[in-house]
Order: structure tokens, then sequence, then C-alpha cells
């Protein structure tokens, strides 16, 4: 960022002394401009935010403004200077990390709610939709028996639910870890390609990141189950208390699933809660192909699911799915306060006569996480179900899942492509290769920042078994099978190029 003060702007006197009152009865002109700066932004177009020839930050004023210059001027701001240096995350050829852009609906649906149901508390339609959504969302994805809560995303879903497994394990020894804290060392026995979120709700709910013990995973990237096993005895004559097994479906390095199903009996065998992260994967169980690698899903106490990723909601939509949401309830209620006794209490007899909103807060979602103010989250999901269906989701995972598959096929008959692994879903780790060069970590790395700099294809890196992997993930509702041709054709491209410089300076 440039320095404020070079790039202070004169405050307009255009509009001096804008309402102060929020505008109301011009949003459907204002959000039909914006849609149009969005509508172009779709186009692609634009160069990167950062690229060297764009001087978006010069043209903004940065200096605190003493007077507003009123709405419109705001949104002409939105429309021409923020909107076209945003983020490469929606491009249809942006398949970096698990992310990307959220479709139109969810983009209507967050907006929408923004205005017309803030909050996630007391009775609306959107709150109604809030149960609804997660029970199609649980219903879509074969957990129909779980029931929900939303978060901001996969790392919060995953602090809930070891929430609620510190609770369970605490509770069976007579005790409450949310009330009194822990009293004794516990162990929780994640996949070594477990996303590090783990740890970190590890650390958050006071047990500590070093109480996760990561369990290796094989050559596919899955938990092996007989180290989970020697763990589970090891930790048992040590006096650990066993909190939480967590397995992936799907990890966020390579896509792979554990196998659930003797995880999930391993589990039931000692008594443990058994909780899968399935952030990115567990929509993948639409795929019919794959299906089979979600059995034991049924075993899971916890598993959470990430709206955000691959299906298209605008990010910081996640839900966990529990058995019984009361033990989440006991793991973060919140004290009584004030401010809210009385608010919605009814006298006894009134009790079937609910007659307004406020009556009544509805599921009370705000004691089963870590927020109390919280959007209405459930529309958005409930939108990009009800446009396309759960056909429609299955041909979308599907497509995916083929364009993952298609990139394999493509690495494997081509001389200077060289396939790291199997796709499981929607991720393709791959490489280029060539038979002059030593160090191909090397050379994919710098292959990986040229291509990046394209601005078309842009996947991110990975290691898979000790080597440096391109890794496309494909979850974008945008992304089509030209991005696996167009990605191939930059990488050849590329790679020919920093061979030929790698043969000149030898
Ligand atoms: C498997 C898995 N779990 C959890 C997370 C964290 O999710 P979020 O970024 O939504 O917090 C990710 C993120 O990619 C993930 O892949």
């Amino acid at each position: 960022m440039q320095n404020s003060k070079q790039h202070s702007t004169p405050i307009t006197t255009q509009n001096p002394r804008p309402k102060e009152r929020a505008e109301t009865g011009n949003l459907e002109k204002l959000l039909s401009d914006v849609g149009r700066g969005l509508d172009q932004y779709l186009k692609f177009d634009h160069p990167d935010a950062l690229h060297p020839d764009n001087h978006w930050q010069a043209t903004l004023d940065n200096t605190l403004p003493l007077q507003g210059v009123g709405i419109e001027q705001v949104t002409q701001d939105l429309i021409s200077k923020i909107i076209p240096n945003g983020s490469a995350v929606p491009r249809p050829g942006f398949s970096a990390y698990i992310t990307t852009g959220s479709t139109s609906i969810a983009t209507l649906a967050a907006a929408a709610s923004s205005i017309s149901s803030p909050q996630r508390y007391m009775l609306t339609a959107f709150n109604y939709l809030e149960e609804l959504s997660l029970q199609w969302l649980a219903s879509m994805c074969g957990i129909g028996h779980l029931q929900g809560v939303y978060s901001s995303g996969g790392s919060v879903a995953n602090l809930v639910a070891l929430g609620g497994a510190r609770q369970s394990a605490f509770e069976k020894t007579g005790y409450d870890p949310a009330a009194d804290g822990i009293n004794q060392p516990v162990r929780v026995y994640a996949s070594a390609e477990c996303h590090h979120t783990i740890q970190r709700a590890g650390g958050v709910l006071g047990i500590g990141r070093r109480a996760i013990r990561a369990i290796a995973c094989d050559t596919e990237g899955r938990m092996m189950v007989e180290e989970l096993r020697k763990a589970i005895i090891e930790d048992q004559s040590a006096g650990f208390l066993p909190m939480a097994i967590v397995a992936n479906a799907g990890t966020t390095n390579t896509g792979a699933i554990d196998p659930l199903k003797e995880i999930g009996e391993i589990a039931k065998e000692h008594s443990i809660w058994f909780h899968v992260d399935g952030a990115y994967g567990l929509p993948g169980i639409l795929d019919e192909r794959i299906n089979h690698l979600y059995e034991g899903l049924e075993l899971a106490d916890s598993i959470i699911v990430d709206p955000h990723k691959w299906l298209g909601a605008s990010v910081g939509i996640a839900a966990t799915f529990v058995r019984d949401r009361q033990v989440l309830q006991r793991a973060f209620t919140q004290e009584p306060a004030n401010y809210l006794e009385g608010s919605v209490a009814r006298e006894e007899h009134e009790e079937n006569t609910i007659e307004h909103s406020m009556e009544d807060f509805g599921i009370p979602y705000f004691d089963y996480g870590v927020e109390l103010s919280a959007p209405c989250r459930g529309v958005v999901v409930w939108g990009l179900i009800r446009e396309i269906g759960v056909e429609g989701m299955r041909e979308r995972i599907k497509r995916h899942n083929d364009m993952a598959r298609d990139l394999a096929e493509a690495a494997k008959s081509h001389p200077n492509l060289e396939l790291l692994l199997e796709p499981t879903l929607s991720v393709c780790c791959f490489r280029y290769i060539a038979p002059d060069v030593s160090d191909l970590d090397q050379l994919n790395r710098r292959l990986h920042r040229r291509l990046v700099r394209g601005n078309q294809y842009m996947p991110s890196t990975t290691q898979v078994n000790g080597v440096l992997a391109l890794r496309p993930c494909y979850i974008g509702a945008r992304a089509d099978h030209s991005q696996v041709d167009g990605l191939l054709e930059a990488v050849l491209k590329i790679g020919k190029e920093l061979e030929t410089e790698y043969r000149r300076s030898s």
C-alpha cells in the first residue's frame, strides 16, 4: 500500500452534506448499477489488481473523510475502482487452494438477507430457511439423521465440532469442561494430512495444540488405521483421556478420503468421538462413482462441510453436524444476561400464542457455537440447492471430478508430464518433467510462478510424497473443461521455455 499522504485527493464538494440517514427507496437503481459492474467483472477481461500498470491505489482517497460524498459517489467508486480490482479467486481458471467465487444466487440471497433479515435469531422466513437448508444440506450429503449449525467457515466448524467432542469426553468422567476447564490431559487422533485448523481448535479449546496426535498416512494421503490403533493403545496406558478421532472426507492437499468405516469402527470400539472433516469433500458423495468411499459416515459423531467451497456459497458459510445439538449447547452456552431477560419470555398461559417474530428467538443457534450475532446463512444454501436441485449439484460435482481425471489422463500420456497421484475428487497433482533438469521442484516452482502471472490458469502447489506438485482443485461453478485444456497448454509452453533457459544456463 502506498503512503496515504501521497495519494490524498481533495474531498469532493459536489454533495457537501449528504443525508445522514440510511438511504431508503433507491436500492433498485443502485443495485442495478452495482450489478452491471459485477457483470462486467465476470467477463474477467481486467488486469490483476497488482499488475504493475494498474494504478487504482492512487485513485482512492485514503484520508479519513470528515464530510461524506453520498451514496451515489460511493457506489460509483465501487463500480469503477473497487470491483474491477477485486480478486482472482472467482476466475474460472483459478484453481488454487480450495476456494472460489460465489454464484449469482448466493450473492443475491446474501445481499437480500443483509437488509431484510440481518440476524439469524427471531422467527422470520429467513430463519425458517436456516433450519430447512441445514436439513436439505444434510440429506443431500447422506447425513440426514444429523442436526446442524452454521458458522463462518471450516475453521470455526471444526472448532465447534471439537467443542462437542471435548464436552462429551469429559462429561463421561463426570466433569463439565465448558464450565470448569479441563482437568486432565487429552488426546485427539488426527490424520497427518488433516487441516491445521484442527490443531488451532486444540489451542482454542484449552487442550493444547500438542494434544493433537498426528496419525501417519499412506502414499495416497489416507490415514493408516493400524497406526491409529497403536497410538490409542499407547496413550491409554499413559493415562490420556481420548477425546476425538479426526478423519478427512477430502484432504486439503490432495482430496484423499480416509477409510472412514474402519476408523469409525475403531472409534466405536473405544467409545471415542468420531469427527469427519468434509469441509471440501463431503459433497463428493453425490458422485455415485465414488460414493462407496464415504461408507462409514453414519458412524460419525460430527461432520463438517463448507458450502462456501464446492457448493458456490459466498465466503463465510460452513456447517457443523452432530447427532444431538444439546451437546453443543452444553459446550457453548452463554451465561444468562440481563439484556435478554424478558425480551422473549411469555407467560405460562401464553405458551401457544406467538403472534410476533420477537416473541421467539427460534432455534438457539447462538448457543450451539461461538457466534451470537451472525448472518442468515441458510437462505444462501437454500437458494443454491433450490436453484439447481440435488441433480444439478451432482452434475457440477461430477464435472469437476471429471476435470481432475481428464487432467490426470493427459499427464499420464504426455512425456513431459508426470501424474503424482490419481485423483480421488477434483484435485489433480502433477508436475512438469524434463530429462535434463535435475531439480524438478525448482523447475515446477518457477513454472508455477510464471503460470500465475499469466492471470488465466492459477493452480496452487503442494508436496506429494516429498515432491513439489502443481495442484489444481476444481470447485468453481464457472469452471469447465476448457480450463483443463488451457492449463495443460500453458504448463507445456512454460515448461518448454524453462527447459530452454536451463539448457542455456548450464
Ligand atoms: C479440509 C479442510 N478443513 C478445514 C478448512 C478450513 O476452512 P475455512 O478456510 O473455511 O476456515 C479447509 C480449508 O481449505 C479444508 O480444506
